[in-house]
Parts: C-alpha cells; structure tokens; sequence
C-alpha cells in the first residue's frame, strides 16, 4: 500500500500583505519566505506525514530550488527517486497573502510541464496503491497515468486544482474519487450541462446538490471542499457524508494556502490504510483545517498524531 503522487513542485515566493496591491500601485510586504510548495509535492508531504508510505513523481530543474525539493523530502522519508531533472527552472510560484489569510497565486510551470505519465509507468504501481494526480501538469499526462493505474487496479483520486481553462474528453473517466473546492464543483457542473447541451446550472445549489449532481453523473465519489464548513461526500450510489472543519476563529487564520492540499493528501493516506470514506473524510477535514494555521502550505502539514488529538477533542 502506497500513495503514489504524479503532480507539480514549485518554490513558493510567499509576501504577507495588509491587502492586494492595486494596478500600478507598491507595496511593502509584511514579511517575504521562499517556500517549497506545488501541489503534487504539498500532497505528498501531506500524506507521508499522515503515515502513508508515499512517492512524490514529477520534474524540478537543475537548479537549487530543484535539489531543495529532493532534500527536503528525503528528509521526511518521502520517495524521490522518480523526480526527473530538467533543463527548465523549477517551477513557482508568487503568492500574496492578505491578513484574512486569503491568498492569490501567480504560478510558473517551468519543468513542471515535463512531467509524463511515463515517469509512472517506470514506477511499479501496485492493486494496492492510490495514484493522487492535480491540474498543474499537462492535462493529457494526468489523464493516461490515470488510466494506467486504473489498469493496475489501483486506487485513482484527482483534485480538480487548479480549475483549468478547459476539460480533456476523459478526463473523469478512471476517475474513482474526486475532490473539488465549491468552485470547481460548479465548474465541473458547467462542464457536464455543456456536453449534455443544456443551461448552465443555478449558482445558488447546494455543495451537497452539486456533489450529489456530480458523483451520480459521472459514477465516481464526489468530495466537496468547503472552507470553514467542512466537506462534503456523495458516493455514486448517493450515499451522503458531511465533516466538519475545526471550529477555528478568523482571528487564528494566518495562511490558508495548500489547505486543499493538506485535505487531498490525508485523505488518500486515510484511504491507502483502509478507513472508510467517512473516516478518511473526518480525518482530512481535520488536516485541512490546520493548514491554515501557519505560514506556507508544507510547513503548516500535521502529523497523524496531531490530527488524532484534534478528532479525539473534537468527539469529547
Ligand atoms: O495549493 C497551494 C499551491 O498552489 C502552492 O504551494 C503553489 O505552489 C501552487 O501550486
């Protein structure tokens, strides 16, 4: 059993500032920290500090950014061994984060866009294993690893971040678990009506309308993130789940950058071990919730444990 990650790793140029500049406008940052971050990488470390035997796969240039992702997960005892090195720079990202701890991203590829599902047919992907794939990688990529280790008969999950521009036919065909924020629900939404050539859907239907719509349509399990309210999960047999998130004050909300990818990565390790989709939706919602807690998305990661005590107060 292993969480298999096939996604991004980018360096994180993090500004905390009072409020997004204006156009034209300068600004002083309230602090500024190089980070590593991307969201195939923050998955990983998410799941591997969650306990999973994990797998990070994808490409970094051959520049310091690059090594500082390898070393850095070596550190953590996380498999690196098929992050390819490429002539492109490592890819980045700019991030702003405002004092609600709301955050805007402008992101690079760089050698992110290098990174093929061959690199994970070279992987020997077992019945047992769950492939996490992201959106920050070349679409087709994503969608012919998925379908080899569907083939394999392993575990699929893909979050649907970032949204792109546009949806590769296929691209939820060997999809088992899906995990989306409520924009990208309503995006997927959009998309399904289109094929179906009817009206967009109404903006003001439910996440739990959404994940039902969605899970039932393209017969897969459905996850619904929803910020301070918690997750959502509908089976393809309607089968409904709700978490809660921590119930944290605004006041404590320093960064909510990678949250969704701390959700995403617990939630696959909780799969990978055997929880059930309820279990493994409770945990994650917990790990979700303390992501936002600290600056950065991979410094903010807790460990099995941490997430633990907080179910295990949550329940008192
Ligand atoms: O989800 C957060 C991540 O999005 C950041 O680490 C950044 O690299 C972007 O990929």
């Amino acid at each position: 059993m292993s969480v298999i990650v096939l996604g991004s790793l980018n360096t994180d140029l993090c500004y905390q500032l009072k409020a997004l500049p204006r156009p034209g406008e300068t600004l002083h940052a309230l602090s500024f920290k190089v980070l590593n971050g991307g969201k195939g990488a923050n998955q990983a470390l998410a799941a591997k500090r969650a306990g999973a035997d994990t797998a990070m796969i994808g490409c970094v240039g051959r520049d310091d950014y690059g090594q500082s992702h390898i070393d850095a997960m070596g550190l953590e005892a996380l498999s690196t061994q098929h992050i390819q090195r490429s002539v492109q720079p490592t890819g980045s990202a700019v991030i702003y984060i405002e004092q609600s701890g709301e955050n805007t991203i402008i992101l690079n590829a760089g050698a992110n866009e290098e990174t093929s599902a061959a690199q994970l047919q070279a992987y020997p992907i077992k019945a047992d294993d769950s492939l996490v794939c992201q959106m920050e990688i070349n679409q087709a990529e994503t969608i012919k690893a998925l379908n080899y280790a569907k083939n394999t008969g392993a575990r699929t999950i893909l979050n649907l971040a970032p949204i792109p521009d546009e949806f590769t036919d296929g691209l939820f065909n060997t999809v088992d678990y899906l995990i989306v924020n409520e924009l990208e629900a309503h995006a997927v939404c959009q998309y399904m009506l289109a094929q179906e050539k009817k009206t967009t859907p109404d903006a003001t239907i439910s996440a739990q309308e959404q994940a039902q719509i969605i899970a039932t349509n393209l017969q897969l399990n459905c996850i619904i993130t929803c910020g301070d309210k918690g997750a959502i999960a509908c089976t393809p047999d309607e089968e409904i789940y709700a978490a809660p998130a921590l119930p944290i004050s605004t006041k404590d909300i320093i960064d909510t950058t990678g949250a969704g990818d701390s959700f995403t990565g617990v939630f696959a390790a909780a799969l990978d071990r055997g929880d059930q989709l309820e279990e493994a939706l409770n945990f994650a919602a917990i790990a979700g919730s303390l992501a936002c807690l600290k600056l950065g998305a991979q410094s903010s990661y807790p460990t099995d444990k941490e997430i633990r005590q907080h179910l295990k107060s949550a329940a008192q």
